[in-house]
């Protein structure tokens, strides 16, 4: 299951839409029902408006119903890890604290719990 996860995540990272920073940036997030979203970045000539890709998986999960995850494949374009942004680390742990997995370039894998990459995150 987590090669099937790597291997949406590589196919969203192939559909990035990077004209500014040709930067390409590949997640699948699973729910704990086992279904996966993916996600890409997805750019903007206004350069803030850009979405990340963690972030474009995760509100194609929640606004198709699903709120409940269980872990977070993120790949790139980089021969190296890509650590979400601090965005994407806020708007994951709205959702709990489920693991994040990093692969690099050669298939090394780092994983996190989103707890570990926002210590004393903002809450209401
Ligand atoms: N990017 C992501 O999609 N996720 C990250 O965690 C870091 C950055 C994107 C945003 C932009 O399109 C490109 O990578 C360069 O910053």
């Amino acid at each position: 299951m987590l090669e099937r996860l790597i291997e949406e995540a590589r196919k969203a990272q192939a559909r990035a839409y990077n004209p500014y920073s040709r930067f390409s940036v590949g997640a699948a997030l699973e729910t704990k029902n086992g279904k996966i979203y993916s996600g890409c970045n997805v750019e903007n000539a206004s350069y803030s408006l850009t979405n990340c890709a963690e972030r474009t998986a995760i509100f194609k999960a929640v606004s198709e119903g699903e709120r409940e995850f269980l872990r977070m494949v993120i790949t790139s374009s980089s021969s190296g890890f890509t650590p979400p942004c601090g965005a994407c680390r806020q708007v994951m742990s709205e959702f709990g604290d489920f693991s994040v997995i990093l692969v690099d370039g050669q298939g090394q894998m780092k994983q996190y719990q989103v707890s570990d990459l926002l210590p004393c995150g903002f809450t209401l």
